[in-house]
């Protein structure tokens, strides 16, 4: 494809990640009419990042947002590798280094936080990471098939991945069909046993930090009865909070346990004051025994030491990530980034030339979509001022980039390979009234990617 912004002199440079914060980095440098060219790599064949592989499928309207981030790669100003693996198993960063002025990682936070509890490798007990990827069809998490055979299951954490994940779970799955999940998952979803979804929340009503509009749809779905556990902390009144989203939170939640029970089909326990101590079971996963906690007049939680057991098929972490080190950077284990300021790449206290960082990866896994645009905007300004100062690269001609890719035995999806696939999603959703539904399968995404017949 003749990609607009190749030619002469103009500096190079890669981003590595085609999620909100790369994608918005792209969109800026573009926007900022230096002369940059702009090619975004990303180890999968399917733009977004999380936008297709977090984002709940229930969440239709909030994906819309594809059409602001594929604007970039509209008019072919910016150019897609997708398949094109950096660091570990793909292109060592060097080596990519050889071919750009600079090059920004946007490669987010893909790896689960730990309870760091006995029985927490059982199977039956996943992260949120892996849970979230196989019903989103991420091609890595499709064998992952939970057995969703047992009456009870477990989410462990109270943000809004935890919502996510008892919601996904408590929906009717008819309602799962008008969405873009694989068949496989949807097939999964239908035949489940979950009645009862407890989310193991370790504070108190008053302090959680949901986002008050993800809390109040858990009490908008279908046939479900969300029952709020608290120890009678809301019935002994609790001072109103200063934060105006823990005040929503406290209104729906008091309003909930105020509601008699319905009778639904399924139940969402919101079970405050509770810390996962062990999971229980032999070949999997059968209970998670939780602490009681107590909290004080001045807002402090203790342990009283007090166990109670959950019966449980399956228990989903959803305590939030940390990044994947990139080998060839600075890395802080303690906050799971990579060292930065403002967006430079910083290795003991001195800047590393041409390494940027955007997004997750740069300031930790927190933040709604949105929200990596000013940070994209901010790391693209360091790009931006720096460039003119930055060495040549070794090898500054596209084709040389095609050339290594190749050497390494790759063979990228550009953005029209990708435009193949998301058609045959689109068709495959009108066979299910749903507006795509996706392939998950790396095999079959490649063969739709390059126009290969479908098998
Ligand atoms: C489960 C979940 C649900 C969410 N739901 C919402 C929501 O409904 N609304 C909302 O506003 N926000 C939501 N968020 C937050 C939002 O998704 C994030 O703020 C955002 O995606 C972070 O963007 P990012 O670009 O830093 O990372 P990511 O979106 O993770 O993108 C990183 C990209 O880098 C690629 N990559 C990784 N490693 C490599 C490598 N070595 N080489 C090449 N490419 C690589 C990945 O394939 C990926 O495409 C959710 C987050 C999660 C975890
Ligand atoms: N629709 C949306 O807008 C949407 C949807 C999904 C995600 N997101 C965003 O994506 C980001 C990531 O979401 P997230 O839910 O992963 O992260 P999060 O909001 O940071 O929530 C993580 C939760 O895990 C709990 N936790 C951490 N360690 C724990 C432990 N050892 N034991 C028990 N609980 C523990 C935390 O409890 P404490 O509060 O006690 O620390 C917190 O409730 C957030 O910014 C979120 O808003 C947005």
């Amino acid at each position: 494809m003749q990609q607009g912004n190749t030619g002469g002199d103009r500096r190079r440079v890669a981003v590595i990640g085609a999620g909100p914060s790369g994608l918005y980095a792209a969109a800026a440098l573009l926007a900022s009419g230096e002369p940059v060219s702009v090619e975004v790599l990303d180890r999968l064949p399917a733009p977004y990042g999380l936008v297709r592989y977090g984002v709940a499928p229930d969440h239709v309207k909030m994906k819309s947002v594809i059409r602001v981030l594929q604007r970039p790669f509209d008019p072919a100003e910016v150019e897609f590798l997708g398949g094109v693996r950096i660091g570990e198993g793909g292109v060592p960063l060097d080596v990519l280094r050889e071919h750009f002025h600079a090059v920004v990682h946007a490669t987010g936070s893909s790896l689960d936080r730990d309870l760091a509890i006995p029985g927490e490798d059982l199977p039956g007990s996943y992260g949120s990471g892996p849970f979230v990827s196989w019903y989103c069809g991420h091609p890595d998490h499709v064998g992952l098939a939970p057995r969703l055979d047992h009456p009870g299951v477990a989410v462990v954490g109270a943000g809004n991945v935890a919502l996510d994940v008892a919601r996904v779970l408590a929906r009717d799955p008819e309602e799962m069909a008008a969405t873009d999940v694989p068949d496989p998952v949807l097939d999964v979803l239908r035949a489940s046993a979950v009645r009862d979804v407890h989310v193991l929340i370790r504070r108190a009503p008053q302090h959680v930090r949901f986002t008050p509009a993800e809390l109040r749809q858990i009490g908008e779905l279908s046939d479900v009865d969300v029952l709020v556990h608290d120890d009678g902390v809301l019935a002994a009144g609790v001072p109103e909070p200063e934060d105006r989203r823990q005040r929503q939170n406290l209104d729906i939640l008091r309003r909930w346990a105020a509601e008699p029970s319905t009778g639904g089909s399924r139940r969402i326990h919101l079970r405050f004051l509770r810390s996962p101590v062990r999971l229980e079971g032999e070949d999997r996963v059968r209970a998670v025994v939780a602490e009681r906690n107590t909290v004080s007049a001045d807002d402090r939680i203790s342990a009283t030491g007090e166990l109670e057991s959950f019966d449980v098929g399956v228990v989903v972490r959803a305590i939030g990530y940390r990044a994947e080190p990139v080998p060839g950077l600075p890395f802080d284990e303690r906050t799971g980034t990579v060292p930065n300021e403002g967006g430079r790449v910083v290795r003991d206290g001195q800047r590393v030339p041409g390494a940027y960082v955007t997004g997750w990866i740069k300031r930790g896994p927190t933040g709604v979509i949105g929200t990596n645009k000013s940070d994209a905007t901010e790391t693209v300004a360091a790009v931006l001022a720096d460039l003119p100062s930055l060495p040549a690269p070794a090898h500054p001609e596209p084709e040389a980039l095609r050339a290594t890719l190749a050497a390494h035995g790759l063979r990228p999806v550009d953005w029209t390979g990708w435009l193949r696939l998301d058609s045959e999603e689109v068709r495959r959703g009108g066979l299910r009234a749903a507006e795509r539904v996706k392939v998950a399968d790396m095999a079959e995404m490649l063969e739709h990617a390059r126009g290969v017949p479908a098998r």
